[in-house]
């Protein structure tokens, strides 16, 4: 057996103390797939007297991180701090720079500097590896960039937040609303303190972003993903639509798009109605799921656990493995300089059948002004749900789901009612994701 690859931990959170018992337990089986051993030489995070569960007093403790990369002893540098700049960033240029390798699970820093550190780990050629960064264990990256990489991907799309699928899906099962269902899940650990990077759907903007740019060989383009989350969804939006044979789930999708004669790049998080029969449709709790569309293949779906502890230690360690064995794959599935730059899509005429849900005060002519306004934007219904009548003067919500129209056309009949003092909320539109 060649001689130890060995590994730097800078975090020791979750993820970092994961890894340190995923490699401390399978350090034999690991060390006969690696044909190497992996040894951990090195860690580092805030507060060096902190129990974290885990025994460290047989590595070394640095207290700069940003220092590790320096290491004589150090082949491998594990990024599991996080934070899109400050620390992470600094270890991770060093690390490059310094000619070695970077294992991160940091899908913030990935998102917005993924390019320029993946063409300076080519300058260097050192690799640069982060499986972890989306859907936690569930190997997608390798998923699509290898086992797939003969395709042309068509759509990309799935459930790419645990935290948002798990208060849905509870508002589902409990009748609850979002603000309870949102604090039952802090108090269990599955929200953090602060959750409005899962529940605005930025963290799931982070991972659809790199997830396009592998699928489709495109530039990597954060900033171009169109992201809303789940805060505006109240438990009759559940009702509604299960009543309509859908169920609710935050969805990242990402599309080529060639309407407009060039090739764009259509990026989009949002809630969307997900039909019952759909497989999506049946990933409840904290649980990802990744569904890729490529010429050759067909659908490949992808499910799992999304985040923790385990999960992502696992596929922190596999990066590391594949490190071991000398395989240097591109960082985004192919060069830098071969990544297409590519616009971003109109979304106007994409075709879409929608649910609306409105907030109306409860009296006549309500229903009229709301069907003129369709009427004059080119939209027709397709079924109608009103909810129970309120008492005289309160509130009723009214859904209803169109029948397949351009996107324009439901921007527009909601612009032709903005002001109406009918309305006693901004109406509510999700788009139902097809076959
Ligand atoms: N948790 C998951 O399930 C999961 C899943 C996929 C990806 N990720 C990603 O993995 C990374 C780590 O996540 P985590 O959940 O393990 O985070 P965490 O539990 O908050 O751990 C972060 C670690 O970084 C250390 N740290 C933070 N700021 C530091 C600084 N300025 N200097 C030195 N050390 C510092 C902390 O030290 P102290 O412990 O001393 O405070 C802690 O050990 C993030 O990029 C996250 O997005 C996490």
């Amino acid at each position: 057996m060649s001689e130890p690859l060995r590994i730097a931990l800078a975090g020791l959170g979750t993820v970092g103390t994961g890894v340190i018992r995923l490699i401390e337990t399978n350090a034999q089986l690991i060390a006969r797939r690696a044909r190497r051993p992996i040894v951990i030489t090195a860690v580092s995070a805030r507060d060096r007297t902190k129990d974290r569960g885990v025994d460290l007093s047989g590595y070394a403790w640095h207290d700069d991180l940003t220092a590790m990369a320096a290491l004589d002893n150090v082949d491998v540098v594990v990024e599991l701090v996080g934070g899109s700049d400050g620390p992470a960033l600094t270890l991770a240029r060093n690390t490059i720079a310094a000619g070695k390798a970077l294992v991160t699970a940091n899908k913030a820093m990935i998102a917005h500097h993924g390019l320029e550190l993946a063409s300076a780990a080519e300058a260097a050629g050192t690799p640069l590896k982060f499986e972890a960064a989306v859907a936690g264990g569930i190997p997608v990256i390798k998923g699509l960039s290898e086992g797939a990489a003969a395709n042309s991907f068509e759509r990309v799309y799935g459930i790419l937040n645990g935290t948002c699928n798990y208060i849905l899906s509870t508002m589902e099962d409990t009748g609850a609303d979002f603000a309870d269902v949102l604090s039952d899940a802090q108090r269990l650990g599955y929200a953090e303190a602060d959750p409005t990077f899962d529940i605005e759907g930025i963290d799931a903007a982070h991972k659809l972003a790199i997830l396009a740019a592998i699928s489709f060989g495109a530039k990597l383009d954060f900033a171009g993903v169109d992201a809303t989350g789940i805060s505006r969804i109240i438990a009759a939006d559940i009702a509604q639509a299960r009543a309509l044979g859908y169920v609710i789930r935050l969805l990242g999708v990402a599309e080529t798009d060639t309407s407009n004669g060039a090739l764009s790049l259509f990026q989009r998080v949002r809630p969307h109605l997900v039909p019952i029969d759909h497989p999506l449709a049946h990933v409840d709790g904290p649980t990802n799921a990744i569904v890729a569309e490529g010429n050759f293949m067909g659908r490949l779906l992808f499910q799992g656990a999304g985040a923790g502890d385990g999960p992502t230690a696992s596929a922190v360690v596999a990066d590391i493995i594949d490190i071991a064995r000398g395989e240097r794959g591109a960082a985004f599935s192919m060069p830098v300089a071969e990544l297409e730059p590519m616009g971003r899509a109109e979304t106007g005429h994409r075709p879409v059948r929608a649910y609306i849900r409105f907030t109306v005060k409860d009296r006549p002519g309500v229903l009229a002004e709301i069907t003129a306004a369709m009427r004059d934007a080119g939209l027709s219904m397709e079924s109608l749900i009103q909810q129970g009548r309120a008492d005289e003067g309160g509130e009723v919500i009214i859904a209803m789901v169109t029948h397949e129209g351009p996107e324009l056309a439901v921007t527009q009949a909601l612009d032709l009612l903005k002001g109406s003092d009918n309305l006693t909320a901004p109406p509510l539109w999700m788009g139902i994701i097809g076959d």
